[in-house]
């Protein structure tokens, strides 16, 4: 460690947007395994915003203050995703260098709001495109990661029909994108104002929740993909066709033991966890071939994270929340 020091966003304790802190915090150095990036775009997620405030599923409360933290968060720098240029490189990595163009993630280890952050070199990190700005990059792979993990796991086919529900945030912005690349009809519900945005991103049919409850008009779908936590099994069950499958993107304690319980229902599964740089490169390869565009619906400078808390926190943003730095 050095005595240089970075900029970073930090929050010291649970709490609204106003507990969070604009900072100097030492300048972290890489070691032998690992690679420096110095972050030019990170973002703030619903997931960012839900550890902030610990506003958590029910049930789950003691579980995530067993993991990030009793009474304030162990790592107070929150910020899942990366995208940047190496800075260094410990003596052990060879695959990348100084000036590369990158994209990564710690997981759960979170530290991505501020200038710098380290990352082994083996498996969290890919290099991006130069086409590919850090801010679209950085956009894709919350979604991305978490649409690919349910998809796979509910074996989304051609010809099926799928219905997001929360269709214009994160992750429904991808999950309409990858139905329609697998070859799958797309209902997208949303509240009308995204009713454009839904339908530029290929949704076929357009559901506006403020006026009309998808799950009593009587059509049926091969999936439910449920963004918004409104739409539990429980109540949306008669809207699946036979052999239909659930996909529990956001459900309490109670949800996730039914879920062992029926094969009906999907849950993200342990991969999911596993942000990988497998599944980054296979995000930019859907980005190469057209197949995946980033939405981003806000930007901010780091120093204003506590505005961009703020807007996720109604958890009506668009897309993806991008942080510069
Ligand atoms: N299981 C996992 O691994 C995993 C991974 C990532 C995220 N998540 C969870 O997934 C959820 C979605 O994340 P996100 O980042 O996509 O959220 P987001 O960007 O905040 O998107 C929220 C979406 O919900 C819609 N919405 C709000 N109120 C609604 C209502 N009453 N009925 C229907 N739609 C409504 C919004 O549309 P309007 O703006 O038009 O209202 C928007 O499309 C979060 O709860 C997050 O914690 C889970």
């Amino acid at each position: 460690m050095t005595n240089a020091t970075m900029k970073a966003v930090v929050a010291p304790r649970y709490g609204s947007p106003d507990v969070l802190r604009y900072v100097d915090l030492p300048k972290p150095s890489p070691k032998d395994g690992e690679v420096l990036v110095r972050i030019r775009a990170t973002t703030v997620n619903s997931g960012d915003v839900r550890m902030r405030g610990l506003n958590v599923p029910r049930g789950l409360g003691p579980l995530v203050r067993l993991r990030m933290g009793i009474t304030r968060p162990r790592q107070p720098v929150l910020g899942i995703d990366l995208a940047g240029e190496v800075e260094s490189v410990g003596r052990a990595v060879t695959a990348f260098r100084p000036g590369d163009r990158v994209l990564g993630s710690p997981g759960f280890a979170f530290g991505c709001h501020a200038e710098y952050r380290c990352l082994p070199g083996d498996g969290t990190i890919v290099k991006i495109p130069d086409a590919l700005s850090f801010e679209d990059a950085v956009a894709l792979p919350f979604g991305g990661s978490t649409v690919l993990a349910f998809f796979r796991r509910a074996q989304l086919k051609p010809g099926e029909t799928i219905l997001v529900n929360g269709a214009s945030g994160a992750v429904g912005t991808v999950a309409i994108q990858l139905a329609k690349h697998i070859g799958a009809t797309v209902t997208a519900v949303a509240s009308g104002r995204n009713a454009d945005l839904v339908r530029s991103l290929g949704a076929d049919d357009f559901i506006d929740y403020t006026t009309t409850d998808f799950a009593a008009s009587g059509a049926k779908w091969d999936v439910i993909m449920d963004n918004v936590g409104n739409a539990p099994y429980a109540r949306v069950k008669g809207a699946l066709k036979p052999g239909g499958r659930f996909l529990l993107v956001i459900g309490g304690l109670g949800q996730m033991i039914g879920a062992g319980l029926s094969k009906a229902i999907v849950t993200a599964g342990p991969e999911k966890d596993a942000v990988n740089a497998r599944i980054y490169a296979e995000l930019l390869r859907l980005w190469e071939t057209g197949a995946l565009r980033p939405v981003i619906g806000a930007r901010f400078p780091l120093a204003q994270a506590a505005d961009a808390h703020r807007l996720v926190d109604t958890g009506h943003k668009v897309g993806s929340v991008v942080l510069g730095v």
